[in-house]
């Protein structure tokens, strides 16, 4: 076992013991003990958790970190609880995993927690262990992953075990932009337990395996009436396709470290350093697979397309790594790589709802601006927006208010901003994906962009509205009127060559020089300098 500090292995078959009046004997003693506190532990662990198709929380970890890196830490840790018969039960390392170790040769630290022990139930020492290892990541500027298979609080500890997420949430808190921190959901995280994953950056889950929910289906039954499972309460595909709270569904264990290893890879270690770049050498001429841009916008400005084809044209070897895919798909983001450093993009998707704003794809998309701004990873936004979603559900539910933190992220973010508007770019919707005026730094068009207050449609409906009823008295096709009207509206007003003739538009260039055109601008603003006036902190709507 590379991760063991000693050989592991009964130390002595002596049933007198080691003599620990020698060197020999008090090292033969740290074998017996770590034997007993891991490998006898482990295998009770494995135990259990292989008969229901899981991996422990030590086989987690070693998955996730570079073979042979891990270095434990407290695996002799022992609560002091007493009641409940707690003190007939005080097992080595308590109910969590937690040390330091490497992925893809940078230094994380990490922690998992261990369902076989009480539940992987969060008491005082175990509360400890986890504080003692963020302590670690936010001083040493390392990343951050937490595992988590939990009851929760320790019943049995009470306000001390509730003492101790508080302490935990603090660190959070704290470490949040510092560090990047990533929970993998693997199995319960229920009541307050959700809200130290709620706080880190990115919340894997495991399809049928991971729920997540603040009241369980009982108290629910009991307060609403409601009959809810856990599946439909809080499972996997319920947070990342209903509530937004998980950013990758997995579907099994290994794929769920898989993912967070990869995520990683576009990562800084904190804010202070950059994210590993790679040795690629980019093609500067426009290359055959450019071209394929140049066809992908249908001439019928209602006929949708995939954005991510446009994100595939762009980004290293096509290698896009998208998060939250299946929250509001009418917003994709994720991280590529350009000339080998990380970029996260955001694009408004046709394929979904038209590509239109509503709340859900603003908070998702704010939340990524401002972690991208927070670890210094520029932003490429690709804009084909109609406009926000009409309707009261979102006026009821705040569209303003929630709306508006997007406006926010854009307007205080400070890393470089490019942004491409390949089709649509419309009313409130072309403010707030990156326009130049809220500060991006290089804005760009393909020539079949829109850019106005509104579309034609709904343009001419208030232009030319006594036109329009002229028409129609008269007995003229009204249909064929409006469309006229519509285009050339489309044509004349909402014309890239106004925004570029304002300098709203840095350039409008073809689409086949998307990928070289970002490349540059990249390039150009590797050494940008940019700050905020200096403030406490700011106050985003929430
Ligand atoms: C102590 C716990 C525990 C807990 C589980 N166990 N949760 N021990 N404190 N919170 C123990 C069980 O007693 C059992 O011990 C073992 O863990 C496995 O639990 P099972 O119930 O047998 O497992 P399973 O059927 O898979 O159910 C898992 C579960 C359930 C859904 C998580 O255990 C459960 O509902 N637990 C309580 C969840 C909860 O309400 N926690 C408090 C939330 S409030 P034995 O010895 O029999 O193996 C909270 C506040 C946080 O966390 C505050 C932060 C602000």
């Amino acid at each position: 076992d590379a991760t063991s500090p000693a050989t592991d292995g009964p130390a002595t078959d002596d049933s007198d013991g080691p003599d620990l009046a020698t060197t020999a004997g008090r090292i033969a003693d740290l074998k017996a003990r770590y034997h007993e506190a891991v490998t006898v532990k482990e295998e009770a662990s494995a135990a259990k958790q292989h008969s229901k198709d899981k991996l422990t929380a030590r086989e987690r970890i070693l998955g996730l970190l570079d073979p042979g890196t891990f270095v434990e830490f407290d695996e002799f840790v022992r609560h002091r609880s007493t009641g409940f018969g707690l003190e007939a039960k005080r097992p080595f390392g308590d109910a969590v995993i937690t040390g330091v170790g490497a992925i893809d040769g940078r230094q994380v630290a990490i922690y998992s927690q261990d369902f076989t022990t009480f539940g992987g139930s969060l008491g005082e020492v175990a509360g400890e262990k986890i504080i003692k290892v963020m302590d670690h990541a936010i001083k040493t500027g390392s990343p951050i992953i937490g595992i988590l298979d939990s009851g929760g609080a320790r019943i049995q500890e009470g306000v001390v075990a509730l003492g101790k997420y508080a302490e935990i949430f603090r660190r959070n808190t704290a470490a949040s932009g510092v560090i990047p921190q990533i929970s993998i959901v693997v199995g319960p995280a229920a009541g307050g337990a959700v809200y130290s994953p709620a706080l880190t950056d990115f919340v894997i889950m495991v399809d049928k395996t991971s729920h997540m929910f603040v009241t369980g289906p009982d108290v629910i039954k009991t307060v609403t009436g409601e009959n809810v499972g856990f599946e439909e309460l809080g499972g996997a595909l319920t947070h990342n396709k209903l509530s937004g709270v998980s950013h990758y569904l997995a579907t099994d264990e290994a794929d769920a470290l898989d993912y967070a290893r990869n995520l990683l890879s576009y990562l800084p270690d904190n804010n202070l350093t950059d994210a590993p770049v790679y040795d690629v050498e980019p093609e500067l001429e426009i290359t055959d697979a450019d071209q394929e841009l140049n066809t992908l916008v249908p001439d019928s400005p209602n006929q949708p397309y995939d954005v991510t084809k446009v994100i595939e044209h762009i980004v290293d070897d096509g290698e896009f790594l998208e998060i939250q895919p299946l929250f509001a798909p009418n917003i994709v983001i994720g991280f590529g790589r350009v000339e080998g450093r990380s970029v996260g993009i955001i694009a408004n998707q046709p394929n979904a709802m038209a590509g239109t704003l509503n709340i859900d794809a603003g908070e998702k998309a704010a939340r990524f601006v401002r972690f991208c701004d927070a670890f210094s990873i520029p932003i490429v936004t690709l804009v084909d927006v109609p406009g926000y979603l009409p309707g009261t559900d979102q006026e009821w539910t705040g569209v303003i208010r929630r709306g508006a933190k997007l406006l926010y992220a854009y307007a205080e973010a400070t890393v470089p901003l490019v942004t491409i508007i390949t089709r649509k770019a419309y009313g409130g919707a072309y403010i707030v994906m990156g326009s130049k005026q809220l500060g991006a730094d290089i804005n760009l068009a393909w020539p079949t962009a829109e850019i106005a207050v509104m579309g034609g449609q709904g343009a001419v409906n208030i232009l030319y509205r006594s036109q329009i009823s002229d028409a129609r008295e008269r007995g003229e096709d009204v249909q064929a009127l409006r469309q006229k009207l519509a285009s050339d509206y489309a044509y004349e007003v909402a014309s890239p060559y106004l925004a570029a003739e304002r300098g709203a538009l840095d350039s409008v260039i073809e689409p086949a020089a998307t990928r070289t055109a970002i490349i540059k601008a990249l390039r150009s603003l590797r050494t940008k300098r940019a700050s905020m006036p200096p403030k406490k902190h700011g106050n985003i709507p929430l």
